[in-house]
């Protein structure tokens, strides 16, 4: 059973600056919705739960979202703007949100490791909000992921095909297709330049990991940019049994970049307003 979706959410979003200032990036709106809601739904329509925040400062407005607001629940109690509130009070009655603080900046595998007193020891997915995943026509990429790792039992990540000349913004996977969309990586490398990129197949913001990375990760060095790097950890847990890539159905919006912002802005406008 995977009952845990983590959620880093510690980062400056410093592509976003002057506005990320005051406001975590993750509350950026697509439309209506901050992003990280939608990353809860897509985690609570793989059947998760629990969701698991990771934090640091001036993201108390996450925490805000995913709780009720008794002032605005009195001030629009039976008007017609109530409709505007079902989701999310949906989504708070669904779930249980938990929040730990990244204290210090070093890194996503730092994040995921710091996020360990809310998982345990279980199997967990990771969203990272400002990947931002649709699939109109069929299941959600976690939905999709869950049903691999419940054949395979193993992390997986989830992969597209990117232009050569992005490889660089993305940890990039080599490997042996075992399955319809499913490869096993042999190796992994965090931002590599073009000539030493192992391929063009990118690692996106959803993975699957197995409770034994955060003992890899309390080991894992600093990598790229001086940070610790799940990439180096996905490698390490490859080394000694078996990672999968899965190539999902469905297209990602880079939201962290101001360009997949206003796209995933325009496009979700046209599809669901
Ligand atoms: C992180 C990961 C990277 C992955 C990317 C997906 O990088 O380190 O391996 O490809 O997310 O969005 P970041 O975007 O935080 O620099």
């Amino acid at each position: 059973m995977l009952s845990k979706c983590l959620f880093p959410a510690a980062g400056y979003g410093t592509r976003f600056l002057p506005l990320t200032k005051a406001m975590p990036k993750e509350m950026l709106p697509i439309v209506s919705k901050p992003l990280i809601q939608y990353g809860v739904e897509e985690a609570l329509s793989a059947g998760i739960t629990t969701m698991a925040i990771v934090t640091g400062r001036g993201k108390r407005a996450i925490e805000d979202h995913f709780d009720i607001s008794y002032e605005l629940e009195h001030q629009i109690k039976g008007s017609d703007k109530e409709s505007y509130l079902t989701e999310i009070r949906s989504l708070i009655q669904k779930c249980t949100f938990s929040y730990t603080r990244q204290i210090e900046m070093k890194g996503l595998g730092h994040a995921i490791l710091s996020g360990e007193t809310l998982i345990g020891k279980e199997a967990f997915a990771v969203i990272l909000a400002d990947d931002l995943c649709d699939n109109p026509c069929g299941e959600t990429v976690l939905l999709q992921m869950k049903r691999v790792y419940e054949r395979y039992r193993c992390s997986i990540v989830a992969i597209e095909e990117v232009a050569t000349e992005h490889v660089h913004k993305y940890g990039i996977i080599s490997g042996k297709e075992i399955d319809s969309n499913v490869f096993m990586i042999d190796n992994m490398i965090e931002k590599p330049k073009i000539d030493e990129a192992p391929s063009n197949l990118a690692v996106i913001g959803r993975y699957i990991l197995t409770p034994d990375i955060f003992d890899i990760l309390k080991t894992t060095p600093p990598g790229k940019n001086g940070e610790i790097q799940i990439t180096d950890a996905l490698l390490q847990q490859c080394k000694k049994g078996m990672v999968l890539a899965f190539k999902f159905q469905g297209k990602r919006y880079d939201c962290g970049s101001v360009d997949g912002f206003v796209e995933a802005t325009n496009e979700f406008y046209k599809k669901y307003h």
